[in-house]
C-alpha cells in the first residue's frame, strides 16, 4: 500500500476505481438552463428523502446554478454519454443540442434519463476543496428499462 504525501492528481486515479453513475444537476437562471454533470451524485437519506452531490470549489456554475429556485438531478442512461460529454465539458455551450425541458418550480431535467429528481438546496457542508451539497427531493421519476451510464476509470461505460 502507498504512504506518504497523497499527491492529488495520484489520488485522483485512485478514486477512479470506484464506479459511479453520471448524474446532470440543472436548474433554471435567468430563464436559461445551467449545469454541470457530476459522477459524485449519492442517494443519501429515504426519509427525509434526500440526494448529495459534491461541488468543486472551483466550479464557477455552481455559484450561478444554487440561485435556481429549483434543481433538477438526471441520472443518465447508457445511451447518453454524449449528454455526459456536454455537460461535463469546461467550456461551450451545454446544453446545445441537448433535449431537456423545465419543471414548473424551475428544475431543470434531461429527457431519456434513467431517473429524475427535483430538489431544493437543503444545506451545504465545507469538505475540503469540494463542498457536499445536500438536496431535499421533492418529485422524482424513473424509467424502469433504461440502463444506467457509468463513470469508471476516467471514461464512460455501460454495464456488460
Ligand atoms: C464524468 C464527469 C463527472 C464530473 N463530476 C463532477 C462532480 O462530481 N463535481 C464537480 O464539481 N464537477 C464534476 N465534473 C465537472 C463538471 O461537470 C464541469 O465540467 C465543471 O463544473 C465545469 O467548470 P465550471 O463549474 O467552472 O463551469 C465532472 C465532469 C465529468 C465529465
Amino acid at each position: 500500500m502507498s504512504k506518504g504525501a497523497l499527491e492529488p492528481r495520484e489520488l485522483r486515479r485512485v478514486f477512479a476505481a470506484h464506479p459511479s453513475g453520471v448524474a446532470v444537476v440543472a436548474g433554471l437562471v435567468n430563464g436559461l438552463p445551467v449545469g454541470i454533470a457530476a459522477s459524485t451524485f449519492v442517494p443519501v437519506s429515504l426519509d427525509p428523502p434526500l440526494v448529495s452531490v459534491c461541488v468543486a470549489r472551483t466550479s464557477t456554475t455552481w455559484p450561478a446554478l444554487r440561485t435556481a429556485p429549483a434543481i433538477g438531478v438526471s441520472v443518465l442512461g447508457a445511451h447518453q454519454e454524449a449528454v455526459g460529454h456536454r455537460l461535463g465539458a469546461r467550456t461551450g455551450d451545454r446544453f446545445a443540442g441537448i433535449s431537456w425541458r423545465a419543471t414548473i418550480d424551475g428544475a431543470v431535467l434531461l429527457d431519456g434519463a434513467a431517473a429524475a429528481f427535483e430538489c431544493t438546496i437543503d444545506r451545504h457542508v465545507d469538505a475540503g476543496d469540494h463542498e457536499i451539497v445536500l438536496l431535499a427531493i421533492r418529485e422524482h421519476e424513473h424509467t424502469e428499462d433504461i440502463a444506467p451510464l457509468v463513470f469508471h476509470g476516467s471514461r464512460f461505460r455501460a454495464l456488460a
